[in-house]
């Protein structure tokens, strides 16, 4: 009988395929990096071919690792990078573009010109939850029709189709071609600035505004059922592909934060904190998103506010690739510890402008606080400390929209293991951080989706009894340094605005 569960995700740096038992343990899991491409300052765009052959490969590779074979598992569900928009041809299934990557700030001018023909910033905040920013699918798509050559001619006949990374990998998943189904699930729908955040459909009127014909988008089903099946060839051939949530409300869903109030914060190449908020949609009043956190099959809709930092691991990458700084992402930490403290620098990583809470896409990176006695070691811990600050100022605009102080901090992703990272973000928070055993969240909760569709798991008291505490760490600094330090770092940010014209 099989015993397992897969997941792919399709994350912003790489594919995973990973392979769950019952107890939510990984089995088994396997990786591939794919290219990430800069045309120009400030474009990020990926190769979606390239991506798709990775996920083949990664999932033939997680089954060989552990000796396993198709039969093995029961079902396979599928997370992602949200908001990367890829445009492709239903009948030859080529991209017409790269995939937009949704740190990509190439669509700000149509975005303000979205603002400005009435409503500003937040023309779509009542119906999506989401203020007009770079960040979100519909006006990358926007930009795709308005700029390759004969694209909307096509679209507008209907031979044009848009998915974000779930949809494009179930639809090749399912046979592409040959009768791949065209579908995603409400989180990674309400990433669009296109879905009605009550109804969980299609907005019409915001669909006209950016000129995207209705026949390009997916069917929005629920998070947790069966879409269709693996298509006859290769690796996982004929199982369910059965859940799909958008990598960050995959990890909230791991993390078992099922309850209103119960929040994670995930570490990846971004960091994006969410806090679940029930059936309840809560309006931010202070710069969080409102978006969809999951929708187990016929459920209830459960909605989750949500705290989106766009670099912090990517700044350690940027050490490691464009400064040379260090050669691993780890080594960060041993750079870090080379020194005590910042020595007063503070990095602020606005590559793609600032997201929550400013949303500021004139704003770029900065160092400040630069003297001749500042060493490498001081930019290390300047770099650890951008991603915890980061985390600090949403979680205190989350603290103020909900009326609730956080109590505590789940967390999980690439640099939880980096304990002066977990330690300072302790510190500076102010409250417990506590790390799962099981800290791959992400990949989890999209099998949970898929195993609950199926029956592999019951119900969802299953991923809270799965769930293990693995290390906590305790705040120790004094209040009077977390004061001043949280000062400079909020005076650096300032420096950061109004740099593109
Ligand atoms: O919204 C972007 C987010 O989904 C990307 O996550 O883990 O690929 O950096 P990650």
């Amino acid at each position: 009988m099989a015993q397992y569960v897969a997941a792919i995700d399709q994350g912003t740096t790489s594919t995973r395929c990973m392979i769950f038992d019952h107890s939510g343990n990984v089995v088994s899991a396997d990786q591939r990096e794919h290219e990430q491409i800069f045309p120009r300052a400030g474009w990020v765009e990926h190769d979606p071919q390239e991506i798709w052959r990775n996920t083949r490969e990664v999932c033939a590779g997680a089954l060989a690792k552990a000796d396993l074979v198709t039969d093995d598992v029961i079902a396979v569900g599928i997370t992602n990078q949200r908001e990367t928009a890829v445009v492709w041809d239903r009948t030859t299934g080529e991209p017409v573009y790269n995939a937009i990557v949704w740190q990509d700030t190439r669509t700000d001018k149509i975005v303000d010109e979205l603002a400005r023909q009435g409503g500003g910033q937040n023309r779509y905040h009542a119906t999506t939850g989401l203020p007009l920013a770079t960040y979100f699918s519909g006006p990358k798509v926007k930009w795709i029709l308005d700029n390759v050559e004969g694209a909307r001619e096509k679209a507008e006949a209907g031979d044009l189709v848009f998915g974000n990374m779930d949809t494009w990998v179930l639809w090749n998943a399912t046979g592409g071609t040959d009768g791949g189904v065209h579908v995603t699930d409400p989180t990674n729908a309400s990433r669009t600035l296109l879905m009605d955040l009550d109804t969980l459909t299609w907005n019409e009127q915001n669909a006209a505004d950016m000129g995207i014909p209705m026949s390009m988008l997916p069917e929005i089903r629920s998070s947790s059922e069966v879409y269709g099946h693996v298509r006859a060839r290769g690796a996982f051939a004929g199982l369910p592909l059965a859940g799909i949530l958008g990598d960050q409300q995959a990890a909230t869903f791991g993390q078992a934060c099922l309850e209103v109030g119960e929040a994670k914060n995930t570490y990846g190449t971004g960091n994006f904190v969410l806090l679940n908020t029930g059936t309840e949609k809560v309006m931010s009043e202070n710069g969080l998103l409102t978006t969809v956190c999951y929708k187990i099959g016929d459920n209830e809709t459960i909605y989750a506010l949500e705290g989106s930092i766009a670099v912090t691991g990517s700044l350690v990458q940027w050490m490691r690739d464009n400064l040379g700084i260090i050669s691993s992402a780890p080594e960060i930490e041993q750079l870090a510890d080379s020194v005590d403290d910042n020595g007063g620098v503070y990095f602020v990583p606005a590559f793609s402008g600032l997201f929550a809470p400013y949303w500021r896409s004139d704003a770029r990176g900065a160092i400040v606080g630069l003297t001749r006695y500042v060493n490498k070691g001081h930019l290390a811990h300047a770099v650890l400390q951008a991603t915890a600050f980061q985390s600090l100022e949403v979680i205190e605009a989350m603290n103020a929209d909900s009326g609730v102080p956080l109590k505590s901090l789940k967390v999980d992703g690439g640099m939880v293991g980096n304990e002066l990272l977990m330690q300072f973000q302790a510190d500076i928070l102010g409250v417990p951080v506590i790390r799962p055993v099981v800290a791959e969240t992400t990949a989890l909760g999209a099998a949970y989706a898929a195993g609950l569709a199926v029956g592999f798991w019951e119900t969802e008291e299953d991923i809270r009894t799965n769930w293990a505490q693995d290390k906590q760490w305790d705040p120790q600094m004094d209040q009077d340094e977390r004061d001043k330090q949280y000062r400079r770092w909020k005076k650096a940010v300032t420096k950061t605005f109004d740099w593109v014209d």
